[in-house]
């Protein structure tokens, strides 16, 4: 039996640390801590229905030292870092001084700078090696399951895969004009970012949202799908060496847009400090503070996401293609967790990467991105733990 750590209790965190208790015969113990203590105080309690242990602890999870005193005092076998990329690498060094186990769901941010690479996590591969433990980086849905969808479909069905596209749809609506559904800062960066993909070798950028697809999409209808940089683009890249063209799409509606465009065009989503009233304030923070909480969003919101990787390559010399996607329903996921299908999408598979750390089917000491492990148990369990997926043989192609 496994005791694991959570860190954050957000909109993520929370379907997380349920599922974590969902799954008992694997966790014996679950441990919930964050910076707000009454947060931590409702998301124990929503757990301790659950036949297992459940306690909570308040932390500063850019603080180091009280990381490891944390780790120390509970001993996990993991620690689930559930809370922002901006806590990523204090809470990788925790993890490395307490020898620790370490998994995370997006690739680690800095404060005054828009832009997102695994560079700066892969650089500690050396030291979780000698702890002799392993960091797991980007196992939620995207990246996560996005890059196990797509090691599922290259071992079973090609031999080379050449072109891949990843499509992010979200057709939920929460009835607010503008709102995000996660948390806005991280979210607002990663849009207004260039769009960037991968094509003949070379990183090609194009400016931010200027290029869309519209795709038909099972259960929401079509879609316009906007071409963006996504992390797991760096590590697709990198593991399927033998690809010719990577590219990620999210959809976005016009009413999405039109406000994001106003918000950028009057200086709101700048992650440079102005002055105001004497004191620095950043715009993209005061502004995360006026929107609607994600978690808040979870009652409110009607439809469904469907999120799906297509592949083209060859199987003994036969040109290939491939599609495998999930559908999940906002209210289902609110009813079973009190959070939004996009924050269930995250949670699922970050305690399914966690359950495959310690029952010991995915194994090594250093720092790991899902695409180096067997795709079939994690497979397996989207369909056990609420995310079923689906294949088609004949998708539709973007040129
Ligand atoms: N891979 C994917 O598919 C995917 C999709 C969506 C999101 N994500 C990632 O999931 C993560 C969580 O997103 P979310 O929507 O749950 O965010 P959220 O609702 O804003 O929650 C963030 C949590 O982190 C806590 N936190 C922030 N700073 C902290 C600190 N210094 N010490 C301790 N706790 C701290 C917050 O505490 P307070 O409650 O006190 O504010 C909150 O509980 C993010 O990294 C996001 O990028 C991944």
């Amino acid at each position: 039996m496994a005791k694991a750590l959570i860190i954050g209790t957000g909109a993520v965190a929370t379907v997380g640390a349920q599922k974590v208790a969902q799954n008992y015969k694997v966790f014996s113990h679950l441990i919930i801590a964050s910076r707000t203590k009454t947060k931590v105080d409702d998301l124990v309690s929503r757990c301790q229905k659950y036949p297992l242990q459940v306690m909570g602890e308040t932390v500063d999870a850019e603080n180091v030292d009280a990381l490891v005193k944390l780790i120390q005092k509970y001993q996990p076998d993991i620690v689930m870092n559930l809370a922002l990329p901006y806590q990523n690498l204090p809470i990788m060094e925790a993890c490395i001084q307490t020898k620790t186990h370490y998994l995370d769901t997006a690739c680690a941010e800095v404060r005054d700078h828009a832009g997102f690479e695994y560079g700066t996590q892969w650089v500690y591969h050396g030291r979780f090696k000698k702890a002799g433990v392993m960091a797991l980086l980007g196992v939620g849905f995207d990246p996560g399951v996005t890059s196990v969808f797509a090691m599922y479909g290259k071992k079973h069905y090609f031999d080379e895969v050449h072109y891949l596209d990843i499509l992010d749809a979200n057709g939920g609506d929460h009835g607010y004009p503008f709102a995000t559904n996660f948390n806005p800062e991280i979210n607002i960066r990663e849009i207004t970012m260039p769009g960037r993909y991968y094509e003949a070798g070379q990183w090609k950028a194009i400016p931010a949202l200027s290029q869309f697809h519209t795709y038909p999409l099972e259960e929401i209808g079509p879609r316009d799908m906007y071409l963006m940089y996504h992390e797991e683009l760096e590590s697709l890249v990198k593991f399927i060496p033998e690809l010719k063209r990577a590219r990620f799409y999210m959809s976005f509606g016009e009413k999405y847009l039109r406000h994001l465009r106003v918000l950028e065009a009057v200086g709101m989503t700048s992650t440079q400090p102005i002055m105001y009233e004497g004191r620095p304030i950043v715009p993209l923070q005061f502004l995360k503070a006026v929107l609607p909480d994600p978690a808040s969003l979870g009652p409110r919101t009607k439809g469904k996401t469907n999120i799906s990787v297509i592949l083209r390559g060859y199987k003994d010399g036969q040109e290939k293609a491939y599609r495998v996607f999930n559908m999940m329903d906002h209210e289902e996921a609110y009813q079973e967790t009190g959070a939004q299908a996009i924050a269930y999408t995250t949670g699922v598979p970050a305690m399914i990467g966690a359950t495959l750390v310690v029952t010991g089917q995915w194994t090594g000491a250093g720092v790991f991105n899902v695409e180096q492990f067997n795709p079939d148990p994690f497979m397996d369990l989207l369909n056990q733990w609420g995310l079923p997926w689906k294949e088609s043989f004949d998708p539709k192609l973007i040129d």
